[in-house]
């Protein structure tokens, strides 16, 4: 790519996608306030609390090669995002920006994403876990996006991050509050998410590299 190209590329990328890349090359996560277009973030939200509860399913989580449902590890209900509603499309599109900027600022090879609406009912919570091992899962970078307006601190429900496998104490205590995104690499930190008091709403999802053949 000659130095123009270059030039061009970057100016037309929004500051918001750049400040994102910025924050994973330095810290390995980043933390985002306001993250998506107030319409788009108040469709998903719109769209998310409106489908119906049947409609989520409890997460398997697997055990000596089988799939069941630990309901002492996580007691959330999901269902993946499909494309065909408009919002969810307006989501995968800026999703879909901020892989390419990702990829072409850190080279991280970033190939493909998946995401899924999480629904926490009153007293869900999930277990401290790591979204991926090295060498076992082609998630690199994970994302949780938030749709709880007016969510208060006595309401739960936080996100706690730590900083490796080792350590006990927290680095970062995250409300999931509307329109907020957090963006980590899969691999590095582990976390956990608290009982919530009231219904808590999140899209989670992960950019991985390709899968080996
Ligand atoms: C996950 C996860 C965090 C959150 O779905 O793997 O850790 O805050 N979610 O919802
Ligand atoms: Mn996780």
């Amino acid at each position: 790519m000659n130095i123009y190209l270059m030039l061009c590329c970057n100016m037309l990328t929004p500051p918001i996608f750049t400040h994102i890349t910025q924050a994973i090359a330095q810290h390995g996560y980043c933390v985002m306030d306001n993250a998506l277009p107030a319409n788009i973030a108040h469709a998903l939200h719109q769209h998310m609390t409106t489908i119906p509860t049947k409609d989520f399913r409890g997460m398997g989580v697997g055990r000596a090669g089988q799939l069941h449902i630990d309901q002492n590890y996580r007691s959330d209900t999901s269902l993946w995002l499909d494309g065909k509603h408009t919002a969810e499309q307006d989501y995968l599109q800026w999703m879909e920006q901020l892989r390419l900027t990702i990829n072409q600022d850190l080279f991280l090879g970033l190939f493909d994403y998946d995401a899924h609406f999480a629904h926490y009912a009153p007293q869900s919570f999930y277990k401290r876990h790591t979204d991926a091992f090295q060498g076992l899962s082609n998630r690199k970078l994970t994302t949780v996006y938030y749709l709880n307006p007016d969510w208060l601190t006595s309401d739960g429900g936080e996100l706690v991050m730590y900083a490796d496998e080792k350590s006990s104490n927290a680095f970062q205590t995250v409300i999931p509050q509307m329109n907020r995104l957090v963006v980590f690499l899969s691999e590095s930190f582990p976390h956990e998410v608290l009982p919530a008091h009231k219904d808590r709403y999140s899209i989670a999802g992960w950019f991985k590299l390709k899968a080996n053949p």
